[in-house]
């Protein structure tokens, strides 16, 4: 392997003390992509984990746009970025538009958890990528107006974010102020910053 994917796959990897799984000491988010294609056997695995995540009432509001390099899909999901994400993600072989159904299908109110299961859904298949030897790249610097009228997508559903997937490319196939981006360090909150209980005492309990 070529020493610069090693020294960075080591740097972004999770540093802890604490058990952690595999994918997600391995899971991070670059914005360089290699040029080779992304399989369709492992594309289907990472929907597949999409499929099986958990939601609200069990209404599976996800549905996926999948675009490959060169085709109309990929090239209507770069349109709809900001300027800033176009200049990297166009390169990934892969580009997911992650959409939410607005409202319950068994009695048309609307779902205020379809957001939060879309996430989930998409951080499901983040790891499935990482188990499949490949990066993921979540956005929503996009203009979602755009992503919606550009796929015909009626106001039932509404487009959430972006995904970039592919292998790991060079950093240094970046231009130079994303590259400098890429070998920062990976920054994260406090444990006692975020999670609250009896015995963290110096945990201040009012959010
Ligand atoms: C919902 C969401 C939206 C994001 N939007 C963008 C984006 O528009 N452009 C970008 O370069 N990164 C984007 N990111 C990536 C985050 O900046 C990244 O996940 C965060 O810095 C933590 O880094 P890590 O994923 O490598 O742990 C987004 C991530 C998420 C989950």
């Amino acid at each position: 392997m070529d020493k610069l994917f090693q020294i960075i796959k080591e740097s972004k990897r999770v540093k802890t003390v604490v058990s952690l799984n595999e994918l997600s000491q391995n899971r991070w988010s670059p914005r360089s992509f290699g040029e080779e294609e992304v399989e369709k056997e492992k594309l289907m695995s990472i929907m597949e984990a999409a499929r099986w995540s958990a939601s609200a009432f069990n209404e599976q509001p996800w549905r996926f746009i999948v675009g490959f390099k060169g085709d109309e899909t990929f090239n209507k999901i770069v349109d709809s970025m900001v300027e800033f994400n176009q200049n990297w993600a166009k390169k990934a072989p892969v580009l997911i538009l992650n959409i939410c159904k607005n409202n319950f299908t068994h009695n048309n109110t609307v779902n205020d958890l379809a957001k939060y299961d879309v996430g989930q859904a998409v951080a499901s298949y983040c790891l499935e990528a990482v188990n499949q030897g490949l990066s993921a790249h979540q956005m929503s610097g996009f203009d979602a107006k755009k992503a919606n009228e550009a796929f015909n997508i009626s106001e039932a559903y509404n487009s959430l974010s972006i995904t970039a997937l592919g292998y790991l490319g060079k950093p240094d196939a970046l231009p130079e102020e994303l590259f400098k981006v890429e070998l920062q360090n990976r920054m994260r909150n406090q444990m006692d910053n975020i999670v609250f209980t009896d015995e963290l005492k110096k945990t201040p309990f009012t959010l």
